[in-house]
């Protein structure tokens, strides 16, 4: 930091504080020179100066009749902290003055005034040291506002590129829509049904929202159905059948991220801490594979059992199973409410797992909610089919 030239000198305001006409009347012939001067008497008189106007360093005598001068910069300080202090002191008070330099004073000029360069000079020094802090400040506070606007930005584009990601899996799981028109809004409320059983099982936000994010590409795999089995009013064979199971292993190797490295599409963006690129994948890639898993083990495609179905999937496979009794299908009518929630409970603990039919059943107000508010209507089909 270079020192304050003269020319600037005149920018800046001194507050000569003084009752002893004499003193406040000599200092300002000295420095009104180089220095806007302001004056005053009174300490009382003086704080409400140095709020009303503009005040760089004030020149304080310490003994004054209405006020003393550390008692002045005690309070001055609260309201004015910036303002640089100077304490004047005689001969008789110069203890006060040194004692004075530990509590904010900035330095101490002794009367009578020998020689006033040396005024001059504290009271450069004083505005040096002055203008250094509060540039400082400023940059500071400018590099905080620099650090926020990035952040802000970065968090901005982090949100672009979640919702780039969620869209394209919106995407993904009206492709499959197209394939299989008769499910009307069935992808919709599967979505729905599983998040509010990911919640209901204590689950974070961030998992809960991947599941529910995830579960509409649950039978992505039927693109690789052929449509004579994927459309075919009525019970499908034996063999039709198994073909039809395909769906989990085809849906799994649409969504494994793995094999989109082959692509070497390179990364640029900067992946925030606490974010993998991958979840949404992996988690759609699990409900696609494991969502016609049973509990005893008499599910497709491999027959697992208990805890080794990853939950996500144990979540969409009772909302799936749920919407699909409740909604007409080419090869059944739909089931009431009732017959419905008697299936899951006569299969808690067979096809579902226990914990999550349990959660099941102490939301269904509010999946009942959401299978009211999306009902398939008969031309949804072709809706669906043109969006
Ligand atoms: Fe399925
Ligand atoms: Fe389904």
């Amino acid at each position: 930091m270079e020192d304050v030239k003269d020319d600037d000198m005149k920018n800046h305001s001194i507050l000569i504080l003084d009752d002893d006409e004499s003193i406040r009347d000599l200092l300002e012939i000295y420095l009104s020179e180089k220095y806007k001067i302001v004056k005053s008497a009174s300490g009382f008189y003086a704080l409400e100066l140095i709020t009303s106007q503009k005040i760089d360093l004030v020149l304080v005598d310490v003994n004054m009749p209405d006020m003393s001068g550390l008692e002045f910069i005690e309070q001055a300080r609260i309201v004015e902290p910036d303002i640089a202090y100077i304490v004047i002191s005689g001969n008789r008070d110069i203890d006060t003055a040194i004692e004075a330099l530990h509590s904010g004073v900035w330095d101490f000029i002794q009367k009578p005034f020998g020689d006033m360069n040396s005024l001059d000079k504290i009271i450069r020094t004083a505005l040096d040291k002055r203008e250094l802090i509060l540039e400082n400040r400023r940059y500071k506070k400018n590099l905080e506002k620099m650090v926020q606007e990035r952040t802000s930005e970065l968090e901005k584009k982090n949100q672009e590129l979640l919702l780039s990601r969620n869209r394209i899996v919106g995407i993904l799981s009206r492709a499959a829509e197209f394939r299989d028109y008769e499910t009307g809004q069935h992808f919709i409320r599967v979505s729905k049904y599983s998040g509010i059983i990911a919640s209901g099982l204590k689950m974070d936000n961030y998992e809960a929202d991947l599941i529910r994010q995830a579960a509409p590409v649950h039978d992505i795999g039927k693109i690789g159905i052929p449509e004579r089995i994927l459309l075919k009013q009525g019970k499908l064979t034996e063999t039709e059948y198994e073909i039809m199971q395909k769906h989990c292993e085809y849906g799994e190797q649409i969504l494994q991220s793995q094999s989109l490295e082959n692509l070497n599409i390179p990364l640029n963006t900067v992946i925030p801490e606490g974010y993998n690129t991958d979840d949404l994948l992996t988690t759609a890639a699990n409900i696609a594979k494991y969502h016609h898993e049973r509990i005893d083990g008499s599910g497709y495609p491999l027959g697992l059992t208990g805890n080794d179905i990853p939950i996500e999937a144990k979540i969409v496979a009772i909302a799936d199973v749920y919407d699909a009794l409740g909604s007409v299908r080419s090869y059944k009518d739909a089931w009431s409410e009732k017959e419905c929630l008697d299936y899951i409970i006569q299969n808690s603990g067979i096809h579902f797992d226990r914990e999550v039919v349990e959660v099941f059943l102490n939301n269904i107000d509010q999946i009942q909610a959401i299978k009211l508010a999306h009902v398939d209507k008969e031309e949804s089909h072709l809706i669906i089919g043109v969006i």
